[in-house]
């Protein structure tokens, strides 16, 4: 026997029931997001290098550690989408997005790669539920994406999730901070370890991020980036903070919370759970008031969230799992050679009128077909003998009470409707 292949390191396969929940929960996304004026954009899985090493940054991690880079049969250097926010970006300057009323709002579900240690809720190929709006500065904007993302978090069942907030200013902001933490890291620098020092020259503001308890100590000490804030960037943040609370959103302001994507401007927030056992973000986001005007296009303003959903399912209540999962479709067993045939054509006008029925197909014992109906979960079973066509009939079982009756066809649609 050959060696049986396995799915690549930090992939994996979804099956059925788990399917199910992921479909119940981009089904209620799409719905929400809906709702506020959102349309769904689905942008190729490839791209190439160049706009992630623009769009997030070259020095982040993602872009210099993470990516799935390689050249293609012509020597193009293309990437797996490690994120949305930079392909989105590029989309809506390639179709001139700008031209349409503004701002734009736009959400996007699927696959992303990222080189990354495999862990629980950590994957290399991984989905996030996205949603980006484009072309707003004002707060009312960061205000409206994050009352939808907590909308459909609730509509998932998921109700005490507490956002973490924090400005990193505007550019102004960003370089008189980056200045002052700078100088009061340079002394210290020898403390520091290799990736900081590293990012003492390409990234400071990423330092602020780093796990290690000796940098933490040395951090405590560190400037704070909202003593540097333009007026204008400290207005907008209180003016979301403000309005927030109006709308009782229970926010945490986390003045360390930088993000590690090079693109962000003023607000970034995450939501953390701690039900995932490590402090994974659940969800990461923030505006970019740059990124589109860097990736070529007229100065716009942006704020975006992204979900990971492989993140999300695993702290998502047992009953929505539970009433995602659930199905109880009726078993047809035919009984009988000619009764096969029948069935199968009386499992087509069942189906046309809308209820979900398995099929019984391969000629098993009654006996045995009931067996497999009780594992399937089937709620009902459906006889099919030869005595029954004669009479246009079926035999009816319930499977939980073990009631069974005589059925014409027309009051079996009817009966199957009213139990569903
Ligand atoms: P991010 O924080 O890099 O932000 O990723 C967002 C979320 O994706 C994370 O909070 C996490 O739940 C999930 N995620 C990331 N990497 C993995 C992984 N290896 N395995 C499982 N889940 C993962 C962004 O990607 C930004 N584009 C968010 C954004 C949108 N900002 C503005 N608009």
């Amino acid at each position: 026997m050959s060696k049986a292949l396995r799915s690549v390191k930090g992939t994996r396969d979804l099956l059925p029931p788990q399917t199910a929940v992921w479909n119940a929960v981009e089904e209620i996304a799409r719905r929400v997001f809906t709702s506020y004026g959102y349309g769904e954009i689905r942008t190729p899985v490839l791209e190439s290098t160049d706009l992630f090493v623009r769009g997030v940054g070259e020095s982040t991690d993602i872009v210099g550690k993470e990516m799935y880079t390689f050249a293609d049969r012509k020597g193009r250097s293309l990437s797996l989408r490690p994120e949305a926010t930079a392909a989105i970006g590029r989309a809506f300057v390639e179709h001139n997005l700008q031209e349409l009323p503004l701002p734009v709002r736009l959400y996007c579900i699927g696959p992303f790669f990222r080189y990354e240690r495999p862990q629980k809720g950590r994957y290399r190929q991984f989905f996030q539920i996205d949603a980006e709006l484009l072309g707003d500065p004002g707060p009312h904007s960061d205000v409206e994406v994050i009352l939808m993302l907590l909308r459909f978090l609730r509509e998932l069942g998921l109700e005490r999730l507490v956002v973490l907030i924090n400005t990193v200013g505007d550019e102004a902001s960003r370089l008189a901070y980056r200045a002052a933490l700078v100088s009061y890291l340079e002394p210290y620098k020898d403390q520091l370890g290799e990736d900081s020092r590293r990012r003492l020259e390409s990234n400071p503001l990423r330092i602020l991020d780093s796990k290690a308890p000796a940098e933490r100590q040395l951090l405590e000490g560190a400037p704070n980036l909202h003593d540097h804030l333009s007026p204008e960037s400290r207005e907008h943040f209180e003016q979301v903070l403000a309005l927030l609370e109006r709308f009782e959103v229970e926010l945490e302001v986390a003045p360390q919370l930088v993000r590690g994507l090079d693109y962000y401007t003023r607000t970034v927030f995450e939501i953390v759970s701690q039900g995932l056992g490590s402090q994974d973000a659940i969800v990461g986001a923030g505006r970019y008031d740059r990124l589109i005007g860097d990736l070529g296009g007229p100065p716009t303003e942006a704020i975006g969230f992204a979900i990971g959903q492989d993140r999300l399912i695993d702290v998502l209540p047992e009953s929505f799992r539970a009433a995602a999962t659930a199905s109880s479709p009726a078993m047809l067993i035919p009984i009988g050679d000619q009764a096969q045939v029948e069935g199968l054509a009386l499992a087509e006008r069942l189906r046309q009128a809308g209820i979900v029925v398995i099929a019984e197909l391969s000629g098993r014992s009654v006996r045995s077909a009931l067996k497999q109906a009780n594992r399937r979960g089937a709620r009902h079973a459906i006889l099919l003998g030869e005595d029954e066509i004669a009479r246009g009939e079926v035999t009816f079982r319930d499977l939980e009470s073990g009631e069974q009756l005589a059925l014409s066809t027309d009051d079996l649609v009817q009966r199957l409707k009213e139990s569903t």
